[in-house]
């Protein structure tokens, strides 16, 4: 099937990377190495790796490695809070890495003229209209607006009010790229119709061939819905942690028992809150990590999106694509008669 009218609407995202189509697959730490990331690419997607807790050594790795499985433009997801950041920007810089995609907060200061300096395009998260604002001030390239239906680390607004706030203001401005919660081409065409310039996926692509994941871990988004994928909960309100989003398993009562654990070291003046947030985080790199390698699926996290309950088998990178993009063009047809 050809795609004429998702072509035109998604010719700002597809500039912006230089690929065929304007799907990028979100980096998920752990799932989104070499092997993912290629196949999106080659596929004509944007992938990204997730560097997430990687030393710099690592992630030079990984980048060479990805570079030897496709000629195609992919990008790095790096994470703010990283103690070593700035190293990392370098070696995004050291490979001449096209977009950088930075999560987990606002910029620290230098990071944009850092990752700029060598002519990448930086992406952020934009959580509300307010920082979208501040951040395209602050010389950013494009914008991911990513609702609480999404896998991870999650915000407290639904894709669906985020894109109506942030798009009519901001996509005249930038390129707006919308996740959470995007299952099928029917919504990647709405999206689009709002302004969007393009979409980012995550739980879509867990269960592709190319991906390493543990196939318990694939077995167990095959089996959910999308009740399953439910919010982590605070249990301390002086502690405070971004929540999480993954399906319910016997580990999930780990990341209460975690809660308490640094709370009382917080009590005790153990640790300071920024070392009791780190702390948290490194729980939930160590808990996907089970889950995604090891395939400890009833100790570790299965981070999972709203959407698991639209992946129903394990297919190649292409066909999931072509799928997408042939509900997409279809919805807009089926639009025009
Ligand atoms: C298993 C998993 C791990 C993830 N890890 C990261 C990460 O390391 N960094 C990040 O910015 N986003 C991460 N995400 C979010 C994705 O990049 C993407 O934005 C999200 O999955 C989109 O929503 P969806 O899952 O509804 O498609 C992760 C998501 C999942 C499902």
């Amino acid at each position: 099937m050809t795609h004429p009218k998702l072509a035109a609407l998604m010719l700002r995202g597809t500039e912006f990377f230089g690929c065929e189509t304007a799907i990028m697959c979100g980096a998920m730490s752990w799932v989104s190495e070499r092997n993912l990331v290629s196949a999106i690419s080659n596929a004509g997607g944007f992938g990204v790796i997730a560097c997430g807790a990687m030393t710099p050594e690592l992630l030079d790795k990984e980048i060479t490695a990805t570079k030897a499985l496709t000629a195609k433009p992919f990008g790095v997801n790096l994470i703010t809070m990283h103690p070593q950041l700035f190293d990392l920007i370098d070696i995004c810089a050291k490979h001449d890495v096209t977009h950088v995609v930075l999560a987990g907060g606002l910029p620290p200061k230098g990071s944009i003229e850092a990752i700029k300096a060598k002519g990448a395009k930086l992406i952020c998260f934009a959580p509300a209209l307010s920082l979208a604002k501040k951040l395209a001030r602050s010389g950013v390239d494009a914008l991911v607006v990513e609702g609480m239906e999404a896998g991870g680390h999650i915000g407290p607004v639904s894709t669906s009010v985020l894109a109506q706030e942030i798009l009519p203001e901001m996509a005249p401005q930038l390129p707006v790229f919308v996740a959470g919660g995007i299952g099928r081409g029917e919504a990647i065409a709405a999206y689009l119709e709002m302004g969007a310039a393009g979409v980012q996926l995550g739980t879509r692509f867990v269960c592709a061939t190319e991906s390493i994941a543990h196939p318990n871990f694939k077995k167990a988004f095959l089996r959910a819905s999308a009740r399953d994928a439910v919010a982590s909960v605070q249990i301390d309100p002086r502690l405070p942690v971004i929540p999480v989003r993954a399906l319910k398993n016997p580990g999930t009562e780990n990341f209460t028992a975690k809660q308490r654990e640094v709370a009382n070291l917080l009590d005790t003046g153990a640790v300071d809150m920024m070392e009791a947030q780190l702390q948290i985080e490194h729980y939930w790199a160590g808990a996907l990590r089970r889950a995604v390698i090891d395939g400890d699926v009833e100790g570790g996290s299965l981070m999972a999106g709203q959407s698991v309950g639209m992946v129903t088998k394990e297919e190649p990178v292409t066909d999931i694509l072509a799928t997408l993009m042939d509900e997409a063009e279809a919805a807009l047809s089926a639009r025009s008669v």
